[in-house]
């Protein structure tokens, strides 16, 4: 086997060793077909039995009962900031938005673009989007209340969804999707690019409330219609095969070797959290999001200066831990700690900042 590195990326990010060994050991030959999975029929009992098995174990990790639909749909978290719009919107209502940074941003720019009377209920720009604003509630006069459940840019998370009351919450969870327990049924969708979690790039999971789908209009294009996915089980087309077969391994990885979101949960605070310690009692470092609003997934913290930081990113890479570049539009250092990546990979990194900061300190 080559060199694996800690990786610390922030999306595509690093994948389960166990996932990636299945993957090599059953390509050439998938389960006795004599072809690789990328080379089978999206028709095939193969096919079709990943795809389904997939939306099993998602449905099983979250305790989705049957009023909730999983969909993989291609185009990213990005066309969902679209999609939502057009498909849940409702005439004579406004929809809800929280801007928490660049991703809250980008789904409420696709939500004007269309027309719809978009309202920012609540934001973080006053501070540079440095925290994750209190007491966010639902409005009953809006068509659904969207935020993102952590910004993965700034580093921030909600440690608690807005109250609903009764307006269906939509959130984009990118790059939080499956790291922790949530209840889910204050949602009518939930979306995620699975490139920082779940999987290669290429696919956003979706999980939508049936109810939902009331909404979805006729004059809307097929292929931009939730109810298109709904009634072909995510197979109108030709979906991203190896996508999705990889999501599901990760998943089976999740549930069967992990033990499912509640001991995954467990594992993420505790990596985030060592992480944590070691910069709130450095005077060398420093974090930039708010302490009650850090997320336990992405976390971004500063140099004395950017000479340092530079560094700091080439001399770890050198030592085996790579992705640690802060997001382009901000700057800084970012160690994403996404499921995959282990304790081993935050104990290392650890260890390697308190050495740097002996010597450059
Ligand atoms: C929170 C969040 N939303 C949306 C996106 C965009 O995802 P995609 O590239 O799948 O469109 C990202 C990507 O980094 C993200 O972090």
């Amino acid at each position: 086997m080559g060199k694996r590195i800690h990786n610390f990326n922030a999306g595509p990010a690093a994948l389960p060793l166990q996932v990636l060994e299945e993957i090599g050991d059953e390509f050439l030959d998938y389960k006795g077909s004599g072809m690789s999975i990328t080379e089978v029929s999206h028709r095939s009992k193969w096919f079709d039995d990943v795809i389904n098995e997939a939306m099993e174990r998602t449905k099983r990790l979250l305790g989705l009962d049957d009023n909730f639909q999983v969909l993989f749909i291609q185009g990213g978290a990005s066309l969902q900031f679209c999609m939502v719009p057009m498909n849940l919107a409702v005439a004579g209502k406004p929809v809800d938005y929280v801007n928490t940074g660049s991703w809250s941003i980008k789904a409420i720019k696709e939500a004007e673009i269309q027309g719809k009377e978009v309202r920012v209920i609540a934001s973080s720009k006053d501070r540079d989007f440095s925290y994750i604003p209190r007491d966010v509630e639902g409005d009953p006069k809006a068509g659904y209340l969207h935020f993102t459940s952590n910004n993965t840019i700034k580093g921030t998370q909600w440690a608690e969804f807005p109250k609903s009351n009764g307006v269906p919450l939509v959130s984009d969870m990118s790059s939080d999707f499956m790291s922790r327990p949530i209840d889910v049924n204050p949602f009518g969708l939930i979306y995620a690019g699975a490139q920082k979690n779940i999987g290669p790039a290429g696919t956003a999971m979706v999980i939508i409330r049936k109810d939902m789908l009331e909404r979805v209009q006729d004059n809307i294009p097929t292929m931009l219609k939730y109810s298109t996915f709904t009634e072909k089980n995510s197979m109108f087309n030709t979906p991203s095969c190896f996508v999705v077969y990889t999501i599901g391994l990760v998943l089976k990885w999740l549930e069967e070797t992990i033990g499912g979101l509640g001991e995954m949960g467990r594992i993420n605070r505790e990596k985030a959290k060592t992480l944590y310690d070691f910069i709130d009692c450095s005077p060398f470092y420093r974090g930039t999001a708010e302490p009650d609003s850090r997320s336990i997934m992405n976390v971004t913290f500063r140099l004395p200066d950017e000479g340092l930081e530079k560094r700091f990113v080439d001399e770890a890479l050198e030592n085996d831990m790579g992705g640690l570049k802060g997001h382009r539009s901000v700057g800084g250092c970012r160690a994403s700690l996404y499921n995959a990546t282990g304790m081993e990979a935050v104990k290392a990194l650890v260890e390697f900042m308190a050495e740097f900061e002996r010597r450059e300190g």
